[in-house]
């Protein structure tokens, strides 16, 4: 088993970051430098991943066009000795094949991850939110996928959280637990913290099975109002079982400002580079 696919719903609005994502995707805010959808794609890849199928709104084309080559700009460059340059932009349009789907309305994560239906095809395959980046030794989407080959199943990655955070994401009910993997016996999305079944949150890295998409398609309008990844995953339990993995690492959050500027001070502090212009930043605001 090997995998082939990661779909990348990325079709959001993006209003908790507004007025910054008014005519920019938030994929495309920097991280340091380097895009949203740049450490996302890097992170499917180094899972294995060949193919990225992007999902996204109308308008939002230009999350694809970092991930594609750009021969005009890798000329320039070159005739101007840019070495470093050159290389980053070749770089983050050689990571992988991409392909784009369009989700036509807003109708929620399932309904995004169905639209990626005609590009999968029959394989199991990657699903990542890149709201969060993954800091791990080994990627959280390689983990998944190792449980993936063991037990043949839908693979959740699954994170404790505290009973005032589980109602901002899907929640596992657990049947049985070895280690660190969980089984799962039911789903809510966005539970009341005092309907929680357990701590454990879905936490936007799945391996999904290609049976996904007949769920969806099944799949009605639940929490908000939208049809929910996490509902059409519920139903696949009525046929057969779904893992959670308590993954090793963290993830750090992108998709709001205070996580995004509280990630971009980590990953600063960790570049050598970086580090002096970020001490002295801290030192001056500190005064
Ligand atoms: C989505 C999923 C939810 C998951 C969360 C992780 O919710 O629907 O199950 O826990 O991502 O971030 P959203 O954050 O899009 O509301």
């Amino acid at each position: 088993m090997t995998v082939r696919h990661c779909v990348i719903p990325a079709a959001g609005l993006g209003t908790r970051f507004l007025p910054a994502t008014k005519a920019l995707p938030k994929e495309l805010l920097p991280v340091l430098e380097r895009p949203v959808i740049e450490w996302a794609a890097e992170e499917a890849v180094a899972a294995g991943a060949t193919d990225l199928v992007l999902v996204l709104a109308e308008g939002k084309d230009s999350v694809a066009d970092h991930l594609r080559p750009d021969p005009d700009l890798e000329r320039i460059l070159d005739e101007r000795g840019k070495t470093a340059e050159l290389e980053a932009v070749r770089h983050a349009g050689h990571l992988a094949r991409v392909s784009v789907v369009h989700q036509r309305a807003p109708r929620g994560l399932g309904d995004a991850v169905l639209c990626a239906a005609g590009e999968v095809g029959e394989n199991a395959f990657l699903c990542m939110l890149p709201d969060d980046l993954s800091v791990a030794e080994r990627p959280i989407l390689a983990q998944l996928w190792d449980a993936h080959v063991e037990l043949g199943t839908t693979v959740l990655a699954l994170m404790r959280v505290g009973p005032d955070q589980i109602s901002r994401y899907g929640c596992a009910d657990i049947a049985e637990s070895r280690g660190r993997r969980h089984r799962v016996r039911g789903l809510v999305e966005k539970p009341k913290a005092d309907e929680a079944k357990s701590d454990l949150a879905v936490m936007g890295r799945y391996v999904l099975t290609p049976d996904i998409f007949a769920a969806l398609r099944d799949t009605r309008p639940g929490a908000l109002g939208e049809v929910q990844l996490t509902d059409g995953i519920g139903a696949l339990l009525e046929r057969g079982e779904v893992w959670g993995v308590e993954f090793e690492g963290e993830l750090l959050d992108v998709g709001t400002p205070a996580g995004w500027l509280q990630t971009n001070i980590r990953l600063a502090a960790r570049d050598p580079a970086l580090r002096r212009a970020l001490d002295a930043a801290l030192a001056s605001a500190a005064a």
